[in-house]
């Protein structure tokens, strides 16, 4: 078993780069299904989550590299229509392959998603638009199947703004001829990014970043070269580290506008924080005011992804803060650890209050998804004393060598190798 040893307290200098986005990257690996070609995705981070979203192109019957940040698929062989239960349990975001599946075999059968650690993963939203755009649905207790000889595009209001299921119609949509509307589209960053790829391969989308995405398909996608948004969260969670412990960073490649939701309950906490067109500048020199509260809504509301980390942060401010969380159910998993740390937290169904300490000590803890398992690094980045955290696999899904890099800003991690007892 693999552990991370963290020492500290943390004094963070320097500059960093922000990796590409993962959450952007995923659905264009998805999307390169679509084209019978040669899909380039540059700028991809080196996280688990790739790896296993890329194993599932393999496990289909496409070709891929990927070196040096740059993505390579090649899709022109026959795809196979379905993906293996080991496959779609490997990633939380793999019903993102289903939209490029139908648009290329026009049908798919997975497992049921089932749930994760931070809750329910229903996929009905997606299967309501794919119906919608003419498909027939079968559902048994483990498997999903979808037929859809005679697509149609059509105007699709989705009853919840689900970024999953937005993403995955603009990818089945931009290969069906004739226009598709998805009216309540969520807004976020990604579906932007999305967006772009999507008319780099030839289909006309519109829209995106607001309520409304317009897609005129095209039946033959063409190959592409495509350069992926910065990861929005990997930079919340650098400033995270710095609003825990202190000091100043320069974080570069980053776009502010993605995160200024959080970015300005930093600054309200009383942090420093400079936008530069392509980098931030933030310094934390004194003790921050805690004294906020937030509710995790859908973009351009504060983000359900950058909630735990700043629990982090309220842990080790002055001031009570409230954290309410709404799009997923079990995301205070870290809350455990942090008060076993010594943080004051008090959870009642969704809302969590976070009373500020003067410090926080050393623990051995648990991690129990990915950004709390980042949050809980940030938090025994700034104890003082040597931390250790298992289950680590969470925190290389989503951030590429989060120990090198936080290392390269003036952290103490390392990964050690423990023999299980
Ligand atoms: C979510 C986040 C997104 C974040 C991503 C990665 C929101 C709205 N979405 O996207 O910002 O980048 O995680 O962590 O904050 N739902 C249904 N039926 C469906 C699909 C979803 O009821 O068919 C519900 C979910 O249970 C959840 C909510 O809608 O409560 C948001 O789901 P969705 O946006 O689809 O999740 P992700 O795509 O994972």
């Amino acid at each position: 078993m693999e552990v991370m040893k963290i020492y500290g307290p943390t004094r963070f200098s320097g500059s960093v780069d922000v990796q590409g986005s993962k959450n952007a990257v995923l659905p264009m690996i998805a999307a390169a299904v679509i084209n019978a070609g040669v899909t380039v995705l540059r700028n991809c981070p080196d996280i688990s989550d790739v790896h296993d979203a890329l194993d599932i192109l393999k496990t289909i019957g496409c070709d891929v590299s990927f070196t040096g940040g740059v993505v390579r698929i090649d899709s022109s062989a026959p795809i196979s229509s379905y993906i293996p239960e080991c496959a779609m349990r490997r990633i939380r975001a793999s019903f993102i392959f289903t939209g490029a599946l139908l648009a290329r075999c026009k049908e798919f059968t997975v497992s049921q998603p089932g749930g994760c650690n931070i809750g329910l993963r229903p996929v009905d939203i997606h299967l309501e638009a794919f119906k919608k755009l003419g498909a027939n649905i079968c559902i048994s207790a483990s498997e999903i199947t979808c037929k859809g000889a005679s697509l149609a595009p059509c105007d699709i209001t989705l009853r919840f703004p689900s970024v999953g299921a937005t993403e995955n119609v603009m990818i089945l949509a931009s290969s069906l001829k004739g226009t598709t509307r998805i009216i309540n589209a969520a807004r976020e960053p990604e579906i932007e990014d999305l967006q772009y790829m999507l008319t780099s391969m030839g289909a006309k989308v519109s829209g995106a970043g607001s309520s409304v995405i317009v897609i005129n398909g095209t039946d033959s996608p063409v190959n592409l070269d495509y350069t992926v948004m910065p990861d929005r969260v990997d930079t919340a969670t650098y400033l995270t580290a710095l609003a825990c412990g202190g000091g100043s960073l320069t974080i570069n490649k980053s776009n502010a506008k993605h995160l200024l939701s959080y970015i300005n309950i930093l600054k309200k906490c009383g942090m420093d924080i400079e936008l530069h067109d392509d980098c931030i500048k933030a310094c934390k020199s004194g003790r921050l005011h805690g004294n906020v509260s937030v509710t995790t809504t859908p973009y351009p509301g504060f983000a359900t992804d950058m909630q735990s980390l700043l629990m982090s942060v309220l842990c080790l401010t002055d001031g009570i803060g409230l954290i309410k969380e709404n799009i997923f159910e079990n995301r205070f998993c870290l809350a455990d650890t942090l008060i076993r740390m010594g943080a004051d937290i008090r959870i009642y169904r969704r809302t969590a209050s976070v009373r500020g300490v003067r410090a926080l000590k050393p623990v051995c803890g648990c991690v129990c998804d990915l950004r709390s398992g980042a949050a809980l690094a940030a938090a025994m980045m700034s104890a003082e004393g040597i931390s250790e955290l298992t289950n680590i696999h969470y925190i290389d899904r989503g951030y590429e060598d989060f120990a090198g890099k936080y290392q390269s800003i003036g952290a103490k991690i390392e990964r050690i190798e423990r023999i299980d007892a």
